[in-house]
């Protein structure tokens, strides 16, 4: 049914008062940072069924993996009072924009929708703010994923994925010294954040991981463990090529497609650019999580700013509607990556890779080893990430000790909780 309906009458009334006035129906101006083949084709597929409503669409993506650079842009729209009707935004920021008064809800469309019985119950709470929904989710991503070339790792005579570090170390050994690169990387702090919290939960497990990154323990910050895990972080830095330092992370997906490394380690929007390049999973690349016993979850969202304007406010609803409904999460996760972040969507037109991550998350939910990701801001407010972000990418681009690493990292994470 078209959303936009009652309105399109009005509009076409006032079309015929004012020929060349095409819209006085639902707009939306959606900032997102969704700029890669596979998230542009992603988000192309949103805007697709906006449109198909009658709405109107105005793009303003800023590029930038992980989302810093839009982030930034955000703040500035807003100080300037200019903010966009729907921002993807995720995690603590939720919370942080909700408290701030910035946000709209949309829970007349939640309530309308019967939200709360299609989204698992720990999501629903991150999209709410004084239990009014605040956010709407479009996926689940997984963030501790190996992606891999196959047919770069059989020139080592490898055919199975490493399930331990010790595994990796060893099958990454081989390919430096056949002249291949190991790991294709991005030195960017995100991406160092990425790969450092899935080796965080390799070495420490869930329950550390939980202590360490979520709650910020300081005797787990400064433990054994966390020194172990910036010791595989240091083995990683010698597996990268000598071009890392800035690469943006899809540079480093085409790199394990062209078959100039073995790995990447990286959440599975790394499938979306490997599906949009046409490469056909378990044959052209593999996936297989990093280890560790757990499931790093990082969940993408929109949120509606408050603006003035009825067609502004028609399209915020109507892009809440569309973003829940069954169709587009199955169309849109197709092409991301991720899974639907609604549990009554079927898998069955996805891959193997898909049905694993859904498969583990029951498995992580069950066990209680599922552990928001703090690189991915579902877990920390931005002040801490960006300690361990600062701390992680200086350890990396420099010949720090882990010991010195674990102290520097507590002390910066103290600070800025004070
Ligand atoms: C993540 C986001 C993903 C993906 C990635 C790279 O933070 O959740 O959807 O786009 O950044 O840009």
């Amino acid at each position: 049914m078209n959303k936009f309906k009652n309105i399109l009458a009005a509009t076409i009334v006032a079309s015929l008062a004012l020929p060349g006035i095409a819209y006085a129906d639902g707009t939306v101006e959606v900032l997102h940072w969704w700029t890669s083949g596979g998230e542009a084709k992603a988000i192309g597929e949103l805007k697709k069924a906006f449109e198909a409503e009658g709405g109107k669409w105005v793009d303003s993506p800023i590029a930038g993996g992980g989302g810093d650079a839009a982030m930034t842009a955000l703040r500035a729209r807003v100080v300037a009072g200019n903010p966009p009707t729907a921002v993807q935004l995720k995690g603590p920021g939720i919370q942080e924009w909700a408290a701030l008064g910035a946000l709209d809800d949309v829970q007349d469309v939640a309530d309308e929708e019967g939200w709360d019985d299609e989204l698992p119950p720990a999501l629903a709470k991150i999209m709410k703010y004084d239990g009014k929904y605040v956010a709407v989710p479009v996926n689940i991503h997984r963030v501790d994923w190996f992606w891999a070339n196959p047919e770069v790792l059989a020139k080592v005579g490898v055919t199975e994925m490493p399930t331990t570090w010790g595994e990796f170390n060893t099958v990454a050994d081989k390919l430096k010294e056949a002249g291949i690169t190991p790991l294709a990387h991005g030195g960017q702090p995100w991406q160092d954040a990425t790969i450092f919290e899935d080796v965080v939960l390799g070495i420490g497990g869930a329950d550390f991981f939980r202590k360490a990154l979520i709650d910020l323990d300081q005797d787990a910050l400064t433990s054994d463990t966390m020194v172990k895990s910036f010791d595989q972080l240091r083995k990683l830095r010698g597996y990268v090529d000598p071009n890392f330092s800035g690469r943006d992370w899809n540079l480093a997906t085409a790199m394990v497609m062209r078959s100039e490394a073995g790995f990447q380690i990286m959440g599975d929007w790394a499938k979306g650019e490997f599906l949009t390049a046409g490469k056909v999973p378990g044959k052209d690349f593999v996936c297989a999580p990093t280890p560790g016993k757990g499931f790093v979850l990082n969940s993408d969202s929109f949120t509606f700013f408050k603006v003035t304007g009825e067609e502004k406010v028609e399209g915020q609803k109507v892009l809440a509607s569309l973003i829940i409904s069954p169709k587009f999460q199955e169309t849109f996760n197709l092409a991301k990556g991720s899974i639907p972040a609604r549990t009554d969507v079927t898998l069955d037109k996805f891959d193997d890779c898909a049905k694993k991550s859904h498969a583990d998350l029951l498995a992580a939910i069950k066990a209680d080893s599922l552990v928001p990701s703090m690189a991915h801001e579902m877990a920390v407010p931005r002040s801490v990430r960006g300690e361990f972000l600062d701390l992680v990418t200086n350890f990396f681009n420099s010949d720090m000790s882990s010991e010195d690493a674990v102290k520097t990292l507590a002390a910066a994470v103290k600070r800025a909780q004070q």
